[in-house]
């Protein structure tokens, strides 16, 4: 599988998820950059000076003595949080990509129109050949309340905006995005939550965002409610939103992401019926267009200019 390198074009390792080694080739070979499959990197370790990867193994990033920038293949960076992940003083950057972003967007409104229209209850009448009309509320009657508005939550903010429903955003500093009324910090989370019919999470995995929706939050919400989680598992209690829906309070939720990926199949998630699991799919980096981002970073690296979408680990994201 390994290419030829030509040693005047940049050259990056690769550690692909979802086996897409040969997309990216194509992709990056259209951008004159030379691409190494990560498992061997071993072979060109001293002119490896870049490295995009999806969970790398401890100790692999600091066995690569050249490496001067690590792209993440998604926008989380919690695969690369840990011991011995990322080597001291080496930069990361984050996948942002209109694809990527897109993806996140489709998702979001497919589960909240979906829910809005109760369509998880008619797959369900369907099965028990039963036609039984539910009135629905217009957009204007309900909130969408989206922890974490930065680039995926204020892109699913502006494309619900054009339904008519109300839109109110969450995250850690202030922000002004048209149409999104802004909640920020832990002491504007209980207002933010009272106002809030489907809630959207989209917040990195972080210990300041882990087991954020518990049974305090979750009562803080409306009766009603629904949630969607395309951020990170670790968000959500799972006891307690699974307490939440059996008693009524919450109405139901889209699952994107869980706590221990694949779901175990004892989870009760996958017996409620008005819960949908989705296996971590609300978005996908695409290598054909993401391969702009990595390759700009890389030019403006080589040309000395600083990076665009830099994680900061420390903050988590
Ligand atoms: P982003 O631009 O960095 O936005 C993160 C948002 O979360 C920011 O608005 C940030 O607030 C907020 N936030 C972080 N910690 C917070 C806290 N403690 N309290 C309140 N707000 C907090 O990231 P993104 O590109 O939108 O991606 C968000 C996450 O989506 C990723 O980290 C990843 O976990 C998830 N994701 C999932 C999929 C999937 O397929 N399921 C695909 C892609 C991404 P500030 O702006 O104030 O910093
Ligand atoms: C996917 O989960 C991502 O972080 O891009």
């Amino acid at each position: 599988m390994q290419n030829n390198t030509d040693s005047s074009r940049p050259l990056i390792a690769v550690k692909s998820d979802f086996d897409r080694f040969v997309e990216w080739q194509q992709a990056f070979k259209e951008r004159d950059i030379d691409i190494v499959d990560w498992r061997q990197r071993h072979q060109h370790l001293e002119r490896l000076r870049y490295a995009l990867v999806w969970q790398p193994e401890a100790g692999a990033l600091a066995d690569m003595p050249a490496l001067e920038v690590i792209f993440s293949i998604g926008a989380g960076v919690d695969h690369l949080k840990g011991e011995n992940i990322v080597p001291e003083g080496v930069p990361v950057v984050r996948m942002v990509q209109d694809s990527l972003t897109a993806g996140m967007v489709e998702y979001v409104v497919f589960q909240v129109l979906g829910f809005h229209r109760n369509m998880h209850r008619y797959i369900h009448d369907q099965r028990a050949k039963r036609w039984s009309p539910i009135p629905y509320p217009m957009p204007a009657e309900r909130t969408v309340g989206i922890l974490g508005l930065g680039v995926l939550g204020s892109a699913a903010a502006k494309a619900l905006k054009q339904f008519g429903f109300h839109l109110a955003g969450w995250s850690r500093s202030p922000k002004s995005v048209p149409g999104v009324k802004s909640f920020h910090g832990d002491a504007q989370l209980p207002d933010f939550l009272a106002a809030t019919n489907y809630l959207v999470c989209l917040l990195p995995n972080t210990p300041q965002t882990e087991g954020l929706i518990n049974r305090d939050t979750l009562s803080a919400l409306p009766s009603g409610a629904f949630i969607i989680n395309a951020g990170r598992g670790s968000a959500v209690v799972d006891d307690d939103l699974i307490a939440a829906i059996r008693s009524g309070h919450i109405a139901g939720a889209a699952l994107d992401v869980v706590n221990d990926e694949p779901l175990d199949d004892k989870s009760e998630y996958w017996e409620m019926e008005n819960v949908i699991i989705t296996p971590h799919i609300a978005s996908m980096t695409h290598p054909s267009d993401s391969a702009d981002h990595v390759a700009q970073n890389i030019r403006r690296h080589l040309d000395g200019l600083s990076l665009t979408h830099l994680a900061d680990l420390d903050r988590g994201y």
